[in-house]
Parts: structure tokens; sequence; C-alpha cells
């Protein structure tokens, strides 16, 4: 294991901002993790860097997680329970489940990030979210160097939320994921309009064409970090009550809504943010996307700190547009 010093973390984070760590340290086993935090306890993680916007230096000890490995650990005539190490890609995963006919996961294709870091924010699109397949993740534990075992209750999942984004925050590192698949008998979601118009003329869609009707939508909306430095939906859609939104509809007619329960009303964030002239607008090295407003992009060589000010003039002006509070989703640092 060899520590790195004052390295660029440009190339480990998805919205490529350049800050500094002060030292670095790639993980390839979990006997090197073992190693690593039993000597240090305050350390930085870094997996895909999908989710965070770094606005200052890294003075910690950054770990990459990059352990790697796919296994099916045991099957019924139904079911599978695939195990994946955290350092493994997210969409690499995904795939190879693809291509063993194994469902589930299809609607996830192509979202950024390690499989390490998708329970945590419980990622989610296209009308599926990690908490429908996911089994059970093992954990290290960093003050005591035990192994924890976390079922789905365990994780307290919620939209883009779980245990490790609260009560456990920075205290575990996920090892490896095992999620349960169904090998025949598909439970299929392509009730989501995108989905449903690009396999209009498909019969009985495979997992296959399903995950590159996916592929197909997000490439058409979402700027590819590998071109253009983003970390998804910068924002959580909100929430609102339901006498806010009687209130909301009265003044916008059309805004676009889903019922979450009989008292809550989910709001897209992009119409909000379109709606207040934001989308499309660029400032220089940075601003909001074209085709999403509820991505912000980092064209070239913006500070974390110039997208964080622009995050929080969009939060303002939302506020005084709509009484509306928009939360943050990514991490910021
Ligand atoms: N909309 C606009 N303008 C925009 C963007 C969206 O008016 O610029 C409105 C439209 O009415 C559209 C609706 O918002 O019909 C929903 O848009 P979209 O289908 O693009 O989804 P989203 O709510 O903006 C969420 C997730 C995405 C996920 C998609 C698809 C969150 C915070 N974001 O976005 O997740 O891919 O649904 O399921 O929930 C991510 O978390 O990084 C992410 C990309």
């Amino acid at each position: 294991m060899n520590t790195l010093e004052n390295i660029s973390l440009k190339n480990y984070n998805t919205f490529g901002i350049d800050v500094i760590a002060k030292r670095f340290i790639t993980v390839n086993s979990f006997e090197e993790l073992k190693t690593i935090t039993s000597k240090e306890k305050d350390i930085f993680l870094i997996g895909g860097g999908s989710n965070m916007l770094l606005t200052s230096a890294i003075d910690k000890l950054v770990v990459h997680i990059n352990t790697k490995g796919i296994i099916v650990n045991d099957q019924n005539t139904n079911n599978v329970f695939v195990t994946a190490e955290a350092g493994e890609n997210w969409h690499d995963f995904v795939t190879w489940c693809v291509n063993q006919n194994y469902g589930g996961l299809e609607n996830l294709s192509l979202i950024p990030g390690n499989v390490g870091t998708s329970p945590i924010q419980n990622i989610g699109a296209y009308g599926v979210e990690l908490k429908d397949t996911f089994y059970q993740l093992e954990a290290l534990e960093i003050e005591t160097g035990k192994i924890k075992t976390f079922t789905n209750t365990d994780c307290k999942f919620g939209y883009r939320n779980s245990v490790f984004k609260n009560e456990l925050k920075g205290k575990y590192i996920i090892l490896n994921v095992t999620f349960k698949l169904t090998k025949i008998a598909h439970k299929l979601n392509i009730s989501y309009g995108a989905i449903k118009d690009v396999l209009k003329n498909i019969e009985n869609p495979s997992l296959k064409d399903i995950s590159e009707a996916v592929i197909s939508i997000r490439e058409s909306k979402l700027p590819d970090p590998k071109k253009i430095g983003n970390s998804g939906s910068f924002f959580k859609n909100p929430i609102i009550s339901k006498a806010n939104f009687e209130q909301l509809i009265a003044k916008f007619p059309k805004v676009p809504h889903y019922v979450v329960s009989e008292k809550e009303i989910k709001i897209p964030a992009g119409w909000l943010i379109e709606q207040s002239g934001f989308k499309g607008k660029r400032y220089g090295n940075y601003g909001v996307h074209e085709n999403q407003a509820l991505v912000l992009v980092n064209y070239g060589n913006a500070t974390g700190n110039e997208i964080f000010e622009l995050a929080s003039l969009i939060q303002k002006t939302i506020k005084e547009n709509f009484h509306i509070s928009l939360e943050i989703e990514v991490n910021v640092i």
C-alpha cells in the first residue's frame, strides 16, 4: 500500500473539482482496509465520487475503496442472491446482472458511482429504488474494527436516504452489498412515461431492452460526467403538504406533481428551477444543465464554492418564488 501526498482529487469526483488530498491511499482488499482503520480512525472515504461537491482541500487521510468482485451467493428456483464488493462500478455491476438475465436492477442502469455507496443514498431512477432489491450489506465499524451485517430494515431506507446519512454517518465502511434478484418471472417496471415511449414497439421487453431504454433516456437528459462534470440531481425533489400544494396549484395550475401519500405531494425540483429561469444558464465555468435543470455542471475549472454559491442562489430564488425549501442531495464537503 502506497500513501500518495498532495494529489489532486479531480479524477476521483464526478464533478471534476480540483482539490488537494494531503494524503491518499487506494485500498484493494479488506485486509488492507482493516490495517489502515486499525491505525487511523479519522479518514475520508471515496468510492466513485459521484455524490459529493468538494469545496476545500482534504486534510484527513483519503481512502479510495477499490475492492472488486461479484459472486452468486445462493439461489433457488426463482431468486438469486448476488454479492458485489464495494469498489465495483455500479453500472458495470448492473450490466453484469442484466447479461446473466438476473432481474431487478435494470432500471438503475448508468447511474454513476460504486456499489458500496449505492445504499447510502438509496439510489433510484425510473420507478425503482435500490431498497426494492437490496438484501443485506456488510460494513466495518471504524471505531471497533467489527463487521456488522445490515438487513433492509436496519438500513432505514427512504427517498434518497438511509441510516448511513443520519445516525450512523461516518461510523461504518460498507464492504459489500447483496441483492435479491429474480431468475424467472421478472417484475418489470416499465410504467415510467419515458420508458413506455421508448419500448412502445417491443412486445415482451427483456431486461436488456429495459436497460438500453434507460441508458438512452439518461444519455438524452443527463450530462456524461466524463465530458461535463456533474453529480446528477443536485437537489432532492421537495415533498410538500397537501395544504401547501393546494395554494401552489391555484397559482401554477400546470405544476407537475406525484402523490406520495394522503398528506404529501412531491414536486419535481427541475420544474421549479426551470420556471425560475435557471435552466441552461451558464456562468463561465459552471452552470445549470440545458436538458435537466436539476443538474448543476462544471464546464472545466469551476471551484466547489462557485457551484455551492449557485446552489444557494437557486435555493433562495425557489423560496421566494414558490415558498418551497430545496434540500441539497449531494454531500457538500
Ligand atoms: N422537469 C422540468 N424541467 C427540467 C427537469 C424536469 O420541468 O429541467 C419536470 C418535468 O415535468 C418532468 C419532471 O420534472 O416530467 C421529472 O423529471 P425527470 O423525469 O427528469 O426526473 P426528476 O424528478 O428530475 C428524478 C431523480 C433522478 C432520476 C429521475 C428518473 C431525484 C432527486 N432525481 O429526477 O435521479 O434519474 O427522477 O427517475 O429524485 C439522481 O438522483 O442523481 C438522479 C439523476
